[in-house]
């Protein structure tokens, strides 16, 4: 069944204009972009996005990166897209990424990993209203 997941290209990949690339891979693999935008969140808004890891010891390393500088956030769609998507960005961790992901090629480091992807359907919905109004969505 067709399935829609929500997909950040990090500011770490921004800042070294990847973004490119990692868009032809997406759709490359066969998914459909159904929204893109380019956001500078605060650090505020990337807390509400990362909600759910308030209590992690990173989270406010990771707000801060995520507020660092620009990020494109795009809904992708696909059969299996979820899964699809995290498939093709490899592990969080780039260390343990399979070759040919996109954080085994572009990732930095676990904080600095090049992209985003929701990890489940009800995360799905959560996110991709963080950013896009049902009305965006074409
Ligand atoms: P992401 O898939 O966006 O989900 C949470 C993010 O937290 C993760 O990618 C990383 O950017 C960041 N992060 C930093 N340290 C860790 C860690 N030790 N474990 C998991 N995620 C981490």
């Amino acid at each position: 069944m067709s399935q829609r997941t929500l997909a950040i290209i990090k500011p770490d990949a921004v800042e070294r204009k990847l973004a490119g690339r990692i868009i032809q891979r997406i759709e490359d693999e066969g998914f459909t972009i159904r929204a893109m935008r380019r956001v500078h969140l605060t650090e505020q808004q990337a807390g509400g996005f990362y909600a759910v890891h308030r209590e992690r010891p990173f989270f406010a390393s990771l707000t801060q990166f995520m507020s660092s500088g620009p990020a494109i956030v795009l809904v992708l769609e696909a059969e299996d897209a979820i899964k699809k998507w995290r498939t093709l960005m490899g592990a969080t961790n780039p260390a343990n990424a399979d070759a040919g992901t996109l954080r085994k090629e572009f990732a930095e480091s676990i904080e600095r990993n090049a992209t985003h992807g929701s990890d489940a359907p009800e995360t799905a919905a959560f996110e991709i209203g963080y950013f896009f109004p049902g009305v965006d969505l074409i």
